[in-house]
């Protein structure tokens, strides 16, 4: 050991001469209550959690850098976008990056059927930017207003605390038929993925993308792995959870440990800003992806992940995204889901983290143009005042001819996007479609995905009561004749034994949809020639378990 060993302090910065015994009247008398450096180190101690996510708990933070290629396809980027960030061939942006799993609480097993997060922080010279997305590409609902419940049905049973009680989470999908699509990716082996370096990520929610001149365009991200797409199966996942629960973490970790750096292309698709009549889904729609024979995929930069993080709790359990954090450049779409979102993440990263957290190192700014230069004071653990050395520090109000931080210059173009002529209303979008995708996303499917995904609606739906069974079939038949017999015959359930069913009261059915529900499992195959959809590239299967 080093002699350089620096000497043990109290944060009053007295030296602590003796760590091990707590001061007393004599040995074996009583302790006394002035024992300041008791008190700071058991004071502290005891308020070391701070409540963790109320989703995404467990996850794990990277570091590393954005290059832009500058360009979509042959265009430079400037004609759909002046974000910075993209501008230039080979400029690169610092990154941040979360992954995480959903239900689970912060210790909880990486090896489970869940979505993952891919989070996503751009340090740019504009400010941050958050990309806050997921391994599957789309989501179980399209309505903010319906997250909490959609969280409850996952979370652990209210009295028991059992986790994910099928006959819960199965209760609302059945009630929910826009999660048909979701659930059939995150029952294959993509709800597995077999670590995180090899799954996609992608914005799901739709964005705008403004240039100079303020037009704008609707824009997806995807995230595609240069090295490659692996997947578990229940079966995989169940013997690795059996040996290590934070397997993904560690494997992440150690590859970066070892120079082996993952990397992701960043991809886009584009839509003209205006009502896309001619589309059979609404690309406002997190429920559904663009299909890519129409939209195609234009790349426009690389990430590389290369520097683990050296504090968890600093890097990880602080770390803050959110989906209103844009910089020029990007915008919102009116997607009901992104706008909830919006104001959730920052609502509870002021309650779990502090009022201040954007204070802490991981969510400031770095390396912006304009430093930040606030007029927000005081509240719990301020740290500094924003704008330190500013020229006049009494004047923490604005606007003010005496000093303190003046406006920035207004955008060339401040008004942009449609118009809008409509009344208030709670209704739901007119263009539901929540059969077609989950269908055709069945069929393009590989066979080992497809069985493994029957299998597991199978096994959960057999723990739930019969109605449920039966409107999921129901639902399935909806989607894919195929699809709905194969899991009704696991369940003894028939299409005849479900053609019955009505509609939910809270669908309004497509006339083709009318038409499918009258003629429940005999609609034929649906026709996905030519059809490429999000996840259309080989998914390894990265066996654990021996297989017959
Ligand atoms: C209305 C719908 C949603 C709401 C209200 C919501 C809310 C939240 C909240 C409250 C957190 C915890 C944030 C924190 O404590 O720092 C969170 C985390 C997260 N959410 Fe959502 N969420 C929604 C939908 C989605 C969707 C559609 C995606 C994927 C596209 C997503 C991806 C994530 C990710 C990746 C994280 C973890 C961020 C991190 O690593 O810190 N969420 N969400």
């Amino acid at each position: 050991m080093s002699d350089e060993r620096r000497t043990l302090t109290t944060r009053q910065g007295h030296p602590v001469a003796d760590n091990q015994n707590t001061r007393s009247i004599g040995a074996r008398g009583p302790a006394t209550m002035e024992n300041y450096h008791f008190l700071e180190k058991m004071s502290h101690f005891d308020r070391e959690r701070i409540p963790e996510r109320v989703v995404h708990a467990r996850g794990t933070t990277t570091h590393g850098f954005f290059e832009a290629t500058g360009k979509v396809g042959d265009d430079p980027i400037a004609k759909f976008t002046r974000a910075k960030l993209f501008q230039e061939d080979g400029k690169r942006t610092e990154v941040a990056v979360r992954f995480s799993t959903v239900a689970g609480g912060r210790d909880s097993s990486e090896a489970i059927r869940d979505p993952r997060g891919f989070a996503v922080k751009f340090y740019t010279e504009d400010g941050n930017w958050d990309l806050v997305g997921n391994n599957l590409g789309v989501f179980f609902i399209r309505d903010a207003i319906k997250f909490p419940d959609f969280i409850h049905s996952q979370k652990p049973d209210p009295v028991t605390f059992e986790r994910q009680v099928p006959n819960r989470v199965f209760d609302f999908a059945s009630q929910s038929p826009e999660s048909m699509h979701m659930f059939t990716l995150v029952l294959s082996p993509r709800g597995v993925p077999a670590s995180y370096r090899t799954m996609q990520g992608f914005g799901v929610n739709t964005y705008k993308w403004v240039n100079e001149a303020g037009e704008t365009m609707l824009v997806k991200y995807h995230w595609l792995p240069k090295q490659g797409v692996k997947s578990w199966t229940e079966e995989d996942a169940a013997k690795v959870q059996g040996e290590v629960l934070g397997v993904h973490t560690k494997e992440l970790r150690d590859a970066i440990d070892a120079g082996d750096h993952p990397e992701w292309d960043l991809h886009v698709q584009l839509m003209s800003d205006e009502d896309h009549p001619e589309l059979d889904f609404d690309p406002l729609d997190d429920t559904k992806v663009w299909p890519e024979n129409e939209f195609p995929l234009h790349h426009i930069g690389r990430m590389v992940l290369d520097r683990n993080a050296t504090n968890f709790f600093a890097e990880n359990e602080q770390i803050a995204f959110g989906t209103g954090v844009l910089v020029d450049g990007l915008d919102f779409s009116d997607d009901k889901m992104l706008v909830g979102r919006t104001f959730s993440y920052s609502d509870t990263q002021r309650h779990r983290v502090g009022p201040n957290y954007l204070q802490l190192p991981v969510n400031q700014p770095k390396g912006v143009a304009n430093p930040v230069a606030t007029n927000q004071r005081d509240g719990q653990m301020t740290y500094y005042v924003d704008d330190e050395g500013g020229a006049n520090p009494h004047v923490n109000y604005e606007p003010s001819i005496t000093g303190g931080p003046a406006e920035a210059p207004r955008p060339a173009h401040d008004e942009q996007g449609p118009t809008y002529n409509d009344r208030l209303t709670r209704r739901r979008i007119p263009l539901t479609a929540d059969y077609r995708q989950a269908g055709e996303r069945y069929l393009l499917q590989e066979d080992w995905e497809r069985d493994e995904l029957v299998k597991n609606w199978v096994d959960n739906l057999s723990q739930c009561d019969r109605p449920i069974q039966e409107r999921c079939v129901w639902h399935l038949l909806m989607c894919e004749d195929d699809y709905g017999q194969r899991v009704g015959e696991g369940l003894g359930i028939s299409a005849d034994d479900v053609r019955g069913l009505e509609p939910l009261a809270t669908q309004t059915l497509s006339e083709a949809e009318v038409q499918r529900a009258a003629n429940l499992g005999n609609n034929g195959p649906r026709d996905v020639n030519g059809l490429v959809m999000t996840h259309c590239v080989p998914n390894e299967h990265q066996a654990q378990v021996e297989y017959a």
